[in-house]
């Protein structure tokens, strides 16, 4: 399948992030049409509804289901946020939408702001984003000039504002309640849901929290109809996404395609296969929080929300890990789990603790100090994080552990023998001295 050209297209475009040149390429029009046709936010919700646009931060819930759940009675403000911070390890699409398609992030943003009725917008973007903060920042203030942020937008007397928080590094912030603390001036701590930030969100009031692709999309998807959008990819799975393809691959970068396309054509042909003519040992499909595919899996599964889920993985942010034969997965590992443990906020016991006791255990057999006995131990520190804690964190600590055990099991098997027989050995020596 070829590659749509509907967000990337931007990102060949010289200058696309001057809103001249934005406008030039067809700018603005969605919003435009919006504001001026006057269009209802249950006309929105429902265009929306029917691209089956899905959260593209890592979660899949669909956008306008979503939006649908602002209380629309509510007396006081509403938020929207967008989720800018992308921590996820192997994820980078963001940052190419915000640094190449500032405007295009915007006018998703107008139109879902109206959505909902909200007047102040919240950017949230990770703080290392130096260059993508100043891209957004000046567009905001060309968008402002326009005419098309600010009071009184297209002149149709709604007003969004749009302010620009940057982040100070922890990968939890990226968690939406956390997220929400974080904005609000407390610790980056996640929050038990419900209540969901649909009903009560930023400073207690109804917000939104959608991905910066996400958003990004939905200009599109008015301005080519909702059909158009869904029909590009499977059912349940609406359109086309950015897949950030890192790892062994010869051509290493981002590429929109439908949903539904294979996963070895993404590979294969996209990224231009695997380096030095090498071959394919594992994907991790969607970011380090998704369980690691074998080559052979890869190689028949297609990429899409319900195809993944099938074979008990995710598309989650759709950052896609390549890793070829010469790749060593004990030690792969090990610095998944090592992230992990670094990002736990602490809160819950199981992750906090489990967290470290993996990443321990996991420097222990690559050390070459392992025993047979950490395996199984390694996988029952995972099955009681996973589902006991207060945010997904800790799933995504434990789904890896378990993934790559199963899946690559004599690999460390191997690696935790080795620590077995030195033990052994040296146990040994001891007592004939
Ligand atoms: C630990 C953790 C980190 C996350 N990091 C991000 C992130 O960096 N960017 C993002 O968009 N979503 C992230 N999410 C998902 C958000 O909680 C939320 O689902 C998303 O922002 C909703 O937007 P969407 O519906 O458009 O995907 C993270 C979730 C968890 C559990
Ligand atoms: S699961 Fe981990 S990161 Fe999430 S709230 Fe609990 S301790 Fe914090």
């Amino acid at each position: 399948m070829p590659q749509v050209k509907l967000i990337s297209r931007f990102f060949e475009i010289e200058n696309s992030h001057r809103l001249r040149v934005y406008e030039e390429n067809g700018g603005y029009s969605a919003a435009r049409k919006v504001v001026t046709e006057n269009w209802e936010p249950d006309k929105i919700i429902n265009t929306v509804k029917a691209s089956n646009l899905r959260g593209l931060g890592g979660a899949g819930f669909p956008a306008g289901v979503k939006w649908g759940f602002v209380p629309k009675d509510h007396e006081g403000p509403k938020y929207l946020v967008v989720n800018a911070d992308e921590s996820e390890p192997g994820t980078f699409k963001d940052r190419h939408v915000m640094i190449n398609a500032p405007h295009l992030l915007l006018e998703g943003v107008i139109i879902a702001a109206l959505s909902i009725a909200a007047k102040d917008v919240y950017i949230y973007i990770r703080g290392e984003y130096w260059e993508a903060y100043h891209v957004l920042e000046r567009a905001i203030k060309e968008a402002e000039k326009a005419g098309y942020l600010g009071k009184n937008i297209f002149g149709s007397g709604h007003s969004i504002k749009v302010h620009i928080h940057r982040g100070a590094g922890a990968y939890i912030c990226g968690e939406e309640t956390a997220l929400l603390s974080s904005l609000e001036g407390f610790k980056g701590w996640p929050k038990l849901k419900p209540p969901f930030p649909a009903v009560k969100g930023l400073f207690s009031m109804p917000t939104i929290i959608n991905n910066v692709e996400t958003l990004s999309y939905v200009p599109i998807v008015i301005e080519k109809g909702p059909e158009y959008f869904a029909g590009l990819g499977v059912e349940r799975s609406g359109g086309a996404r950015l897949f950030g393809v890192s790892g062994h691959v010869n051509r290493p970068g981002v590429y929109e395609l439908p949903l539904g396309t294979p996963m070895r054509e993404l590979i294969h042909e996209h990224a231009g296969g695997i380096r030095e003519g090498r071959s394919l040992k594992a994907v991790i499909p969607g970011g380090t929080s998704c369980p690691v595919l074998t080559a052979e899996e890869a190689e028949k599964v297609n990429l899409d929300f319900d195809s993944l889920a099938e074979i008990d993985s995710m598309l989650g942010s759709a950052g896609v890990i390549v890793m070829d034969e010469t790749t060593d997965m004990v030690k792969v590992l090990c610095r998944i789990c090592k992230f992990y443990s670094f990002e736990s906020c602490g809160q819950c016991t199981p992750c906090r603790e489990g967290t470290g006791w993996m990443a321990r255990i996991m420097e222990r057999i690559v050390s070459g100090n392992g025993h047979y006995q950490d395996l199984d131990d390694l996988l029952d520190i995972a099955s009681m994080i996973g589902g006991n804690t207060i945010c997904p964190l800790g799933d995504a600590a434990a789904l890896p552990v378990t993934s790559f055990i199963k899946k690559f099991r004599d690999e460390f098997e191997a690696k935790a023998s080795a620590g077995s027989i030195t033990a052994a050995s040296s146990r040994l020596s001891a007592e004939e001295l």
